[in-house]
């Protein structure tokens, strides 16, 4: 999908589509007016009779029009004008992009991001319709023999009220693109199904990632390797499998070598059975996106290293299976981390947190400035915040601050939830240090707890995506959140 930018644009340039704001009561966009003065007030006309609607989701497409340049006007309802801020401005970009995807219209001027009322300045504005425009109209056939028919949308022209705003708009477009790049690998690796979209598979996409940018150096740990370094948290996890682990490591350089990485984590388990404390069968299938976590670490590393951003990065997925078998683990076993520490396993479904736990140890020989870890962690952060927020969970206020704020710049939000000692108070064992898993009530306090036995002095935050990393129903598919949050804390984090 290609963008651009052009300001002065008005009703009488050719064009396709034009895709125009209705705002609330009188507060018409001036360039909404204009095209209407030329149709001899018939948009008026619509909206009085209700056959166009102003409201947030709404659109009316109006075809083979005469009068203006434009042979089609989309009529995008964008609710009160007061009111129109970026979050808005994605979804009023996303309701068109998804009305125009049901046509054949291959070219059109957006005229949404100009004159909107003073609340959304034209980088904003740029990044809103650049990622709601690439979020709408991807599509996923790889694993369909009939791929289904494109999106046809090919091209479009933003359109702005100043020519001075031009470059910030540029500058808009070219990030949201990146960040849409890497969103899109990670929804493409979440959407592949559990058979072919292996720990192998992660390894092998993350090193044809190294091959095409120079800035990345990828290494990939196997069975051996990993057990030399005692992981055997991470070992429990992959017993059952006979498919084989991976430990994907991901070095991002962008500043010196003094220059302290920031670390991410992201859990990689390719398939969630449950292990030997086997999941019901309902939605079972939806345990492929359980790699969402590592999927989104993985798409980060792609977008900051076409933005070439001006620091270290280090991103690190343990890869593997949650399986049942012979040579799974049984709950009651006790098994030694990385770190030393011994863990009772309780519930082989509480198997994220073995994983990531040696990955935060093995971060250490990294001297991080901070560790951020990401991962479908708990059914209970998704009955806490529903697909609404990514739960954030750190000691460290700051940084919690600057995510949460990353997270409303790139419309990928999350929301604090606590992270504190007394959390771990059911993960006592009478027979290891602690279990890997306690109470129900608070589920996704005691995973972060959990975690956060691991991670010792170094500024850490971790993001649990359970809720966020993908749509059920009709829209089933991920969403390749939280990249567009990790990648805006990582364009303000560079060193000038
Ligand atoms: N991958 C799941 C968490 C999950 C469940 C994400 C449903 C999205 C939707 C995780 O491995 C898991 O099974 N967690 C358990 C932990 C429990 C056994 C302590 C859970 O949340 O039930
Ligand atoms: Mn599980
Ligand atoms: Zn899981």
């Amino acid at each position: 999908m290609q963008f651009s930018v052009k300001s002065g644009v008005r009703a009488s340039e050719r064009t396709e589509c034009a895709i125009l704001p209705l705002f609330d009561g009188r507060a018409a966009s001036s360039i909404t007016s204009a095209f209407d003065r030329a149709l001899k007030g018939r948009i008026r006309r619509l909206i009085r009779r209700g056959d166009a609607s102003t409201s947030l989701g709404q659109s009316l497409l109006l075809r083979d029009v005469k009068g203006t340049g434009a042979r089609n006007i989309l009529l995008v309802g964008c609710g009160a004008r007061s009111e129109f801020r970026p979050e808005r401005l994605v979804r009023a970009a996303g309701t068109a992009a998804e009305a125009l995807g049901r046509t054949t219209i291959r070219s059109a001027t957006n005229f949404l991001g100009c004159d909107t009322g003073g609340g959304i300045d034209a980088y904003s504005a740029a990044r809103a319709i650049v990622q709601a425009t690439r979020f709408t109209t991807y599509r996923f056939a790889e694993q369909k023999s009939r791929k289904d028919a494109k999106a046809r949308l090919v091209r479009m022209i933003l359109v702005l009220e100043d020519a001075q705003s031009l470059a910030d708009a540029r500058r808009g477009i070219a990030e949201a693109q990146a960040i849409a790049n890497g969103v899109d690998l990670a929804r493409n690796l979440g959407n592949r199904s559990p058979n072919l979209c292996t720990p192998t598979h992660l390894a092998n996409v993350a090193r044809e990632l190294g091959k095409s940018h120079s800035s990345l150096r990828v290494q990939v740990l196997a069975e051996a390797e990993i057990k030399r370094l005692k992981m055997g948290a991470f070992l429990s996890v992959t017993a059952g499998s006979d498919t084989p682990p991976r430990f994907i490591v991901i070095h991002y350089r962008g500043a010196g070598a003094t220059e302290k990485p920031v670390v991410l984590c992201g859990k990689g388990i390719t398939f969630d059975t449950g292990g030997i404390s086997l999941k019901p069968p309902p939605k079972m299938d939806e345990m492929k996106f359980d790699m969402c976590g590592g999927a989104a670490v993985i798409g980060t590393m792609a977008s900051i290293a076409e933005l070439g951003l001006k620091l270290n990065v280090v991103g690190i997925v343990p890869a593997c299976e949650n399986m049942p078998g012979g040579r799974a683990t049984r709950p009651g076993d006790i098994v030694t981390s990385m770190s030393g520490q011994t863990i009772e396993i309780i519930n082989t479904d509480a198997e994220g947190r073995l994983i990531l736990c040696d990955a935060l140890t093995y971060a250490k020989q990294f001297k991080p400035a901070c560790i951020i870890d990401v991962a479908t962690l708990t059914g209970a952060c998704v009955i806490a915040l529903g697909g609404l927020y990514t739960g954030l969970f750190s000691p460290d206020d700051k940084l919690a601050e600057a995510l949460t704020a990353a997270g409303r710049r790139a419309n990928d939000e999350a929301w604090p939830l606590p992270v504190r000692e007394e959390y771990g108070e059911s993960l006592r064992s009478n027979f290891a240090d602690f279990a890997n898993s306690g109470a129900r009530e608070g589920g996704a306090s005691i995973a972060a707890q959990f975690l956060s036995r691991f991670v010792e002095a170094t500024p850490w935050a971790h993001l649990d995506i359970a809720g966020v990393a993908w749509l059920q129903g009709n829209a089933k598919g991920a969403t390749g959140r939280p990249v567009g949050l990790l990648v805006d804390f990582l364009l303000e984090r560079q060193v000038s």
